[in-house]
């Protein structure tokens, strides 16, 4: 297989599931990227490395639906060190503002820098003579650099969906240097936000030592490193198609039913991750029945909340908190049949997804610091009749363009309450407003958009090496 576009992903886009009678099969994971880059790699008859989740080995490329898919083992060690260690228990917390201690150990280190290299080698071994090579996320940082050295002649491209911290933070990682080098083997490395792309603009300066103009890093080998903000965004059409589906309208209704028709419904919607801020916009909710700004029959919390990285510590440490607090909460506020928060510990389909988002009034996303999040963008798309309220914190990468949305500093309760309050009480006319401002906004900028857009500045580059990929036909 020798392919002119390559993406390389952590994560491949279906997980490897067992079914009831223990039979192995895949299942397409519900995530964004996928809907981005699959015209995209269709077009250009692309592949995507990844890894399917799990310990199994021996897995043989294949086809899904007509994307070509080549699946990367890791074993239970590299697990350990590579993606719960170095990725979850180092990287994540250190880029989202230290809202966790992010520990650092040389074992973690060496799993990630080993397994960065097989997925590089993986790389060199299917791109075509002259191909573009996409790299997602942090933990896959030193590809760029490790594939350039085995393929000088690919053109690279990194995005990063998450923040990138700046110096003050950053510097705190024993190899800091290291993945900054790793990252400059790319072409084009591409953030949420433009303060992310100048973090580390003002890093590869400092801590490497090159010269820097604007958002080009020069190199002394005469290459030249671009570094721009591209934030990602919905398959919104997609969205949309969905919320106007009769069954999920119905679905939407029967929720509301089943939640005994409140008159106000709130919902949270996130990955079970201490980044998001969840306990805090519980709390919130929490204070207002308490302070009887309204009580349990004219509202309810839904927070859904998706299991995530199970074994690393901080994660069980979170659900033991979540877990207790829901319980107090329903305890001391709710009465039979009308819990305060209904609390779901699941994940759910695409379909589920937009009937929630159909039956909330108000959609709550309140991390404490977030790439750019993703769910702000799908509730706005499901909102077609121009209505519901957002409140959103500032902390996440949608805040920029979500101007629209009720904005909150997670980290002051008060403030939190108010917005609660405000969007509680907003009148047609107001969320109206609103909310077609955000629905323009989300329309125009959706993740075709920004798969194209990145592409294109990547075949742009000037470079020496490597041919440019084909844009997606438009549907
Ligand atoms: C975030 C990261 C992704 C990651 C996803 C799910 O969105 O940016 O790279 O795949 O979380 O996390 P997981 O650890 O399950 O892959």
């Amino acid at each position: 297989m020798h392919a002119d576009l390559v993406v390389v992903a952590n994560r491949l886009p279906v997980d490897r599931v067992e079914l009831a009678d223990g039979t192995r099969t895949w299942r397409r994971s519900p995530g964004g990227l996928v809907s981005a880059l699959e015209p995209v790699l269709r077009a250009n008859d692309g592949v995507w490395i990844g890894w399917p989740g799990g310990t199994e080995t021996g897995l043989e490329p294949f086809d899904d639906d007509g994307l070509h898919l080549l699946p990367m083992s890791m074993s239970a060690q590299e697990i350990e060190e590579h993606y719960e260690g170095f990725s979850n228990g180092t990287l994540w917390p250190l880029y989202h503002d230290l809202v966790a201690k992010p520990e650092f150990h040389r074992e973690w280190w060496n799993g990630y820098r080993s397994v960065n290299q097989r997925f590089a080698e993986k790389c060199a071994e299917v791109a075509a003579e002259g191909a573009t090579v996409w790299v997602q996320d942090y933990q896959l940082q030193l590809v760029p650099q490790m594939l350039r050295e085995l393929r000088p002649d690919l053109r690279i491209g990194f995005y990063l969906h998450i923040p990138f911290p700046p110096a003050e933070l950053f510097q705190q990682l024993p190899w800091r240097r290291q993945l900054l080098e790793g990252l400059l083997g790319a072409d084009l490395v591409g953030f949420q936000l433009p303060g992310a792309a100048q973090n580390f603009i003002r890093l590869v300066r400092q801590r490497v030592g090159h010269k820097t103009h604007r958002d080009l890093v020069y190199l002394p080998d005469g290459r030249t490193v671009r570094a721009a903000a591209f934030p990602i965004s919905i398959d919104f059409a997609g969205f949309e198609e969905l919320a106007h589906r009769e069954s999920v309208n119905a679905r939407a209704k029967e929720i509301r039913e089943q939640l005994g028709n409140p008159r106000k419904i709130f919902l949270g919607v996130d990955r079970l991750d201490y980044t998001k801020g969840i306990y805090a916009r519980l709390r919130s909710f929490g204070e207002l029945l308490r302070d009887a700004h309204f009580d349990v029959d004219d509202a309810v919390f839904v927070q859904v909340a998706v299991p995530s990285r199970e074994r690393v510590e901080q994660y069980r440490v979170l659900r033991d908190e979540i877990d207790r607090l829901v319980g107090r909460l329903n305890g001391d506020l709710g009465r039979i049949g009308r819990p305060a928060i209904s609390y779901l510990h699941s994940s759910f389909p695409r379909e589920e997804m937009a009937a929630l988002y159909r039956a909330a009034d108000i959609m709550v996303v309140t991390p404490y610091r977030d790439g750019m999040n993703l769910v702000a963008k799908e509730y706005v798309a499901c909102r077609y009749e121009d209505d519901g309220a957002l409140v959103l914190s500032e902390f996440a990468g949608a805040a920029e363009e979500l101007r629209q949305a009720w904005l909150v500093n997670p980290y002051d309760m008060n403030g939190m309450k108010a917005a609660l309050l405000e969007a509680y009480k907003a009148d047609q006319r107001e969320l109206t407003r609103r909310m077609r401002a955000m629905r323009k906004t989300v329309s125009t900028n959706d993740v075709r958009h920004w798969a194209d857009t990145f592409l294109a500045e990547l075949a742009r580059i000037p470079a020496d090496h490597g041919k440019p990929v084909k844009p997606a036909k438009r549907s």
